[in-house]
């Protein structure tokens, strides 16, 4: 199957013709390279790659200068990370002129191509509150910040950077006073513009195979793993990254400031962007999404409305007390937020109980309820296109034996297959797993559960995760009694 999206040339746009060379004969010129091993792509070795920039920098004039231009930029990047503090904080890099004004800053031309190019990549967004607006046919006042991610670490052991937040961690170029910053408008338009002239050259846009929603510590980070241990090579995981939640919430969790197609506009831009790849062996994508993003899968659906996703759950009294395992529960995930969500307001109003009578063990049930009725609601209107897991000691065969080969169509080889045993081993053994999540070893303390949990736990939780059990579009349905 083909990797790059074959897409019609819309006419003789000349526009981008040269940079669209610059770009691909970069890549080129790189894959070429790494081919005759001058330079060791992924292991660092700075004497290969100041050989292979040398050589490359001191010829040509005209267009294929150009072209040397780009590849030795790119070379050099590798080599001595390339400070940026111009176009970051507050200053936003104009990105259209950067590529169309001859006479402008050639450190912008350079990064805006970067851009296109996809050796930078969206990082974050942020909300410019004076300057923002939404609707279905747009928004503006939105900032996009790119910078160049380093997934060889995470390819080699995905245990061992299991988040976004690790990924961007081992990415030295990239903060918040070296990201760059542009009007995420115009990278999307100028973006799909470039890649709609650029059909059969790098960057890859990446094949959204399948997507993670949870309910929190329920065995989601071992999900993300073995999505990326099933073929580090050619898959791209991100987990929990922070871009997507501001297009889920962007309308708030009720949708009460704009439409849910909005939000899924905007979601879809984002993940486009995240899904285009200069690294030639990457074909696939996967995304584990935060826990709360679960409340407004709708923009997903209506964004991707054939893209397979799960719904990943567990028992109630299983996942409170993990949630709750806290120093102060006040400042539990499951709590903290009870003020700011209108779901949570409303989900007690339709209750017997008042908001300011609820302790910290019920708003945590009653967090962790909307989650589940929101991704109930979904499961059933998707029809199958979503599917519910609960959480078990093998969980991993779930993936490898229905979720990869069935329902994400991602082939299962037997090297694939492997590594997610592995990584799945080494999650038990308790290394490198993920702050939160559960050990099996704790069934001892589910039994000593407090019994105010166990009661919030059967009054706000309890009947949304029968339902779950039962639901046709489980993973193994739990049979009617
Ligand atoms: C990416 O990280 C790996 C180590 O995990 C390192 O060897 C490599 O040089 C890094 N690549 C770049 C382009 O910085």
């Amino acid at each position: 199957m083909t990797t790059i999206r074959r897409k019609r040339r819309q006419g003789n746009d000349a526009k981008w013709k040269p940079i669209a060379l610059a770009i691909s004969t970069a890549g080129f010129l790189s894959i070429l390279l790494y081919i005759v091993r001058l330079i060791p792509w992924r292991s660092s070795g700075g004497v290969g790659v100041g050989v292979g920039s040398r050589s490359v920098s001191n010829s040509g004039s005209g267009r294929l200068g150009q072209y040397q231009q780009v590849a030795t930029t790119k070379i050099r990047q590798q080599q001595h990370p390339r400070k940026n503090t111009k176009y970051a904080v507050d200053n936003l890099l104009p990105m259209r002129r950067a590529l169309e004004d001859d006479n402008f800053d050639p450190l912008a031309t350079e990064l805006a191509r970067n851009i296109l190019g996809a050796s930078l990549n969206l990082v974050d967004i942020h909300i410019i509150s004076h300057s923002f607006s939404i609707t279905e046919d747009s928004y503006s006042g939105i900032v996009a910040e790119f910078c160049p991610l380093n997934f060889t670490a995470q390819k080699e052991n995905p245990p061992s950077l299991p988040m976004f937040k690790d990924v961007v961690g081992v990415s030295p170029q990239c903060n918040k006073h070296n990201n760059v910053r542009v009007d995420l408008k115009e990278a999307v338009d100028l973006v799909r513009e470039f890649d709609a002239d650029n059909t059969d050259v790098l960057p890859t846009i990446l094949d959204l195979k399948g997507v993670v929603f949870h309910e929190s510590r329920c065995g989601s980070t071992l999900a993300a793993n073995s999505m990326m241990a099933l073929h580090p090579e050619k898959n791209r995981v991100y987990s929990e990254s922070s871009p997507p939640p501001y297009a889920f919430k962007i309308c708030g969790e009720d949708y009460s400031d704009c439409s849910p197609q909005a939000s899924a506009n905007l979601l879809k831009d984002i993940i486009y962007l995240m899904g285009r790849s200069n690294d030639p062996k990457e074909q696939n994508l996967f995304f584990k999404f935060q826990s709360v993003t679960t409340r407004n899968l709708e923009s997903f659906r209506l964004a991707f409305p054939t893209t397979p996703w799960v719904f990943m759950y567990r028992n109630p009294i299983e996942v409170m007390m993990s949630q709750l395992d806290v120093p102060h529960t006040s400042k539990a995930n499951c709590v903290r937020s009870k003020h700011s969500s209108p779901l949570i307001k409303k989900a007690i109003a339709g209750t017997q109980y008042k908001f300011d009578d609820l302790s910290d063990e019920e708003f945590c049930a009653v967090h962790l309820a909307t989650i589940c009725e929101s991704a109930l609601r979904n499961l059933e209107d998707a029809d199958g296109v979503g599917m519910a897991i609960k959480y078990t000691d093998d969980l991993e065969y779930a993936f490898i034996d229905t979720v990869f080969p069935k329902h994400f169509h991602a082939l299962v080889d037997e090297d694939g297959r492997q590594r997610v045993e592995k990584i799945a081993g080494t999650y038990s053994k308790g290394r490198g797993m993920h702050e939160g999540e559960f050990h099996s070893d704790s069934e001892e303390k589910i039994r000593n559960a407090p019994k105010s949990m166990k009661d919030a736990a059967d009054e706000f939780l309890g009947p949304v995760n029968k339902l779950l059990d039962k639901s046709s579009y489980n993973f193994r349905p739990e049979e009617e009694e």
